[in-house]
């Protein structure tokens, strides 16, 4: 077994931060298996923010280029977490370089990257040193849409018939908010590709099925310009912004229906224009026995209907969330019910099951595996799917199987 593991993180932004806590918190997850984690590494061409995450973290150095992650021989494991349209160069060649990656979504900006970084991942998990390549849906980690998950495989909610979601953001409702690199990929790419990925990835997981076809796209630019910021925009943050605009490319607002594959309905709705919601998850699951709902702004507590009560005292009720539910037991410090549990939360659970992965601890059930790079292209197949069935007019568009190369 590993004696131990260097880890680095590519990017310090919004996301990037949650990755170097997590790898810091990881081994205080569960009992002590793990082997020893060294925090190597922060890096981010913004040289300021590279150091002062790397010192708030325990990182013992920052980078200032990608470069030098790639050929650090101390360094095993790599998230990459910057822009979306940087997956592909980055991860190609840290997997070349022999670094396992564990990449952000969605994997890229166009369907030609995502499949040539399933092609790197395929050749390097081949290799006689096999590295691996998994992305972060990190959602998978939340407790109570793990529960509904094991509620619909358990049979306890019937035959689902719909799923019905909705991820509101409001990170893009004011007009003179700093363009970023949100705003300039591809039609699709906007809210679809950066809640959407999530959501789509967490209707095919609580129904246990998956996406063969979506219809009724529609994406919507309402704010069509955005100022120039005058210096560095992380994540949602505003910034100082200059007089000359730019044209924003990519979807504000997103819908759509979709057949899944179990032969159930699903209605997706994605925003980053919801004005008031700054985080708002919300995932319903309806079977022929009975409900279940999920909200993100209550993660630690999720609403089950079950039919068959006496009329008169049936509904939903809550169930606060705790050691019988997904991840918990065991896990989080205190493993009491009703202690509450957030998306910071999420990202140590992900880290921690990278690091089982890469260190070679057998799975557990209760910590499965993050997703693969097949799952990370299924999913923008289905966000390809849902832009084509916009472009149509809201046509039914099959969504493809996630052919590998030369399979
Ligand atoms: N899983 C989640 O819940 C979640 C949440 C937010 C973002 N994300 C994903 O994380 C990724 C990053 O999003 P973000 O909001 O953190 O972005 P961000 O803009 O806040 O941060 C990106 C960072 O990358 C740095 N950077 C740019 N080019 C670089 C390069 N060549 N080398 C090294 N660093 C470089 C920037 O300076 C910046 O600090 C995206 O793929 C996004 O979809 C995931």
């Amino acid at each position: 077994m590993t004696t131990s593991i260097g880890v680095a993180v590519i990017g310090a932004g919004m996301a990037g931060k949650a990755h170097a806590a997590a790898y810091r918190s990881a081994s205080t997850l569960y009992e002590s298996t793990l082997p020893e984690i060294r925090l190597v590494s922060i890096a981010d061409v913004y040289e300021p923010l590279a150091e002062s995450t790397a010192k708030r973290f325990g990182f013992q150095r920052h980078d200032t280029s990608w470069q030098a992650i790639a050929e650090a021989d101390d360094i095993d494991v790599v998230s990459v977490v910057v822009a979306n349209f940087l997956h592909r160069e980055i991860v190609e060649a840290l997997l070349a370089a022999g670094k396992h990656v564990l990449c952000e979504k969605p994997l890229s900006d166009t369907l030609d990257d995502a499949r040539a970084m399933l092609a790197a991942a395929d050749s390097a998990a081949a290799d006689s040193s096999p590295v691996l390549a998994r992305i972060g849906l990190t959602y998978l980690r939340s407790p109570g849409i793990a529960y509904i998950n094991s509620l619909v495989r358990s049979g306890a909610l019937g035959n689902i018939l719909n799923v019905s979601g909705h991820y509101w953001t409001d990170y893009a409702c004011d007009p003179d908010g700093p363009i970023s690199w949100r705003f300039t990929g591809p039609n699709g790419s906007g809210a679809l590709a950066d809640v959407g990925s999530h959501l789509t990835y967490l209707a095919e997981f609580v129904s246990g099925s998956r996406f063969t076809e979506v219809r009724g796209g529609t994406l919507s630019t309402v704010i069509p310009t955005r100022p120039k910021p005058l210096g560095v925009v992380i994540g949602h943050e505003h910034a100082a912004v200059g007089e000359e605009r730019e044209r924003v490319q990519n979807d504000d607002v997103a819908a759509f229906s979709g057949l899944l594959s179990t032969g159930a309905t699903a209605t997706l709705q994605v925003s980053r224009v919801a004005a008031g919601h700054p985080n708002t998850l919300v995932l319903e699951v309806f079977g022929d026995r009975g409900a279940a709902s999920f909200d993100f702004r209550h993660p630690g507590e999720l609403q089950l209907y079950l039919a068959g009560d006496d009329s008169a005292t049936a509904g939903y009720r809550t169930v606060i969330l705790g050691p019988d539910h997904p991840y918990w037991k065991g896990g989080l410090a205190m493993d009491a019910q009703g202690v509450g549990i957030g998306q910071n939360d999420g990202f140590v659970f992900q880290a921690r099951a990278f690091l089982e992965e890469v260190a070679g601890i057998p799975e557990e059930a209760s910590l499965p595996r993050n997703a693969g790079f097949d799952d990370g292209l299924h999913n923008m197949l289905i966000l390809d799917a849902v832009a084509r069935s916009a472009a149509s007019g809201g046509s039914a568009v099959n969504v493809p199987a996630a052919v590998r190369v030369g399979a």
